[in-house]
């Protein structure tokens, strides 16, 4: 009854990961897939792989991530590490290829340290005023260690426009992780939606945990120094180990992987939203309070008050643990959440819910449509203002397979 027009009215997905195990349960409903993966758990690839190479040159920038950087789509959050010292904290940016007509100047460098490990220098820069669908070229760092990439920004708020965003969550540096960054790269998405739990550094113990944050850093440059990914926190981030008095919870990834919060008039960096092509993109903290009175509450629901689906047709929302999952792993776990949340995400006509958490795909509409024990990447390509294509492609050894797809029509128009 209620709760079944709700699934009905809401589309909803748990996306890919890696390490853990997601046992299926004895539900039966929708597509089950009958592949089994090959590598599981997935193992983490040996800190001297190739893809963990430091840059060369003395002290030479590496990490280097995007962020969107505003509300809008003009501005990008520029995140890079120096290993030695501080070094410049500036970006140089321009439209052409060598040749930078513009610097930005870096907000303080920071350092931290978590146990025995000590970070390198982290350095956080915020472009702004740029113009729409215009490809920047950007610099970093100094002589013989300046490195150089670009980015994209995505076409004016506007209600028909076109964008392909991936969908990437529990990511991690395993070679399955290789394997999906691969895959995605291929699929010729702008940006990424993050569902939550990026290194899985928390696996490793005492000063390997900040040198995986590190390693995890260099491996996604790849793709994530040219193309902004869009990120909320998962379980894998909260990192309270009492054990060795490491208490604050988040405390690496906010050093990292900052956000645009204050643009979306939020008070924390764990939950904000942002505006880009036709879609207006909500991101929630799992791992926050978030029960009435709670700051996230509160913003959450102002912030549903702003969207305009005259401007912004498509309304998503992501949260690192899954409303609705059928998997006996993590089962129920965020039901809090769901009860807190759903009637919400109803009342707005929210198009998309994404979230994480399981290492195993599911959707809906119908309770569990199709589900598949696999690693892997989703697209989501905006056509217009109506109509827009899911694609989920997992990873089969290696080779990229295209399991399930559908067209998702604007729950408002
Ligand atoms: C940051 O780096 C400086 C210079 O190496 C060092 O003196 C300081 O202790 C570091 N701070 C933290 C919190 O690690
Ligand atoms: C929107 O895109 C869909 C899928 O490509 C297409 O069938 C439909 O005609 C488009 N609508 C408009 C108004 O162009
Ligand atoms: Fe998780």
């Amino acid at each position: 009854m209620k709760e079944k027009k709700m699934r009905s009215m809401m589309h909803e997905f748990l996306v890919l990961g890696c390490v853990l195990l997601g046992i299926l349960g004895n539900v039966s409903a929708g597509i089950t897939s009958s592949f089994v993966r090959s590598e599981f758990p997935a193992v983490d690839m040996p800190l001297d792989h190739e893809v963990f190479a430091i840059p060369s040159g003395y002290n030479a920038p590496q990490q280097v991530h995007i962020t969107q950087g505003d509300y809008d789509g003009k501005a990008v959050i520029i995140i890079w590490v120096t290993p030695s010292e501080p070094g410049p904290n500036i970006v140089k940016y321009g439209t052409s290829e060598n040749k930078y007509d513009y610097t930005a100047q870096g907000s303080k460098v920071k350092n931290y340290t978590f146990y025995n490990y000590k970070s390198g220098f982290i350095h956080t820069c915020l472009v702004k005023d740029l113009e729409y669908d215009t490809k920047y070229y950007y610099e970093i760092g100094e002589g013989d260690s300046a490195r150089s990439f670009w980015f994209k920004t995505p076409p004016k708020i506007d209600p028909n426009a076109y964008y392909k965003f991936g969908i990437i969550g529990d990511l991690g540096q395993t070679f399955n992780s290789l394997s999906t960054l691969e895959h995605y790269i291929e699929s010729g998405a702008e940006a990424v939606l993050f569902v939550g739990d990026l290194s899985y550094s928390d696996e490793h113990e005492y000063s390997e945990n900040g040198e995986r944050w590190d390693s995890f850093g260099r491996f996604v440059e790849r793709n994530l120094a040219y193309q902004p990914w869009l990120w909320i926190v998962g379980n894998h981030e909260v990192e309270y180990l009492p054990e060795i008095n490491e208490v604050e919870p988040f405390k690496q990834y906010l050093y990292r992987y900052p956000t645009p919060y204050a643009a979306s008039e939020s008070s924390s960096p764990l939950w904000y939203a942002v505006r880009r092509a036709s879609a207006h993109i909500i991101f929630l903290s799992s791992y926050s309070p978030y029960v009435k009175y709670t700051p996230q509450y509160e913003w959450l629901l102002a912030e549903f008050k702003k969207v305009d689906r005259k401007k912004t047709p498509w309304l998503f929302v992501l949260m690192h643990s899954p409303l609705y999952n059928s998997n006996s792993a993590h089962y129920m776990e965020a039901e809090s959440m769901r009860v807190v949340f759903e009637s919400w995400f109803v009342k707005y006509k929210v198009d998309l819910v994404l979230a994480g958490h399981v290492h195993a795909y599911e959707r809906s509409p119908d309770y569990s449509a199709f589900r598949e024990a696999s690693y892997g990447h989703s697209t989501l390509e905006i056509m217009n203002k109506t109509h827009a294509f899911y694609h989920w492609n997992r990873n089969d050894d290696g080779k990229k397979v295209e399991t399930d797809s559908f067209v998702l029509y604007n729950q408002y128009w």
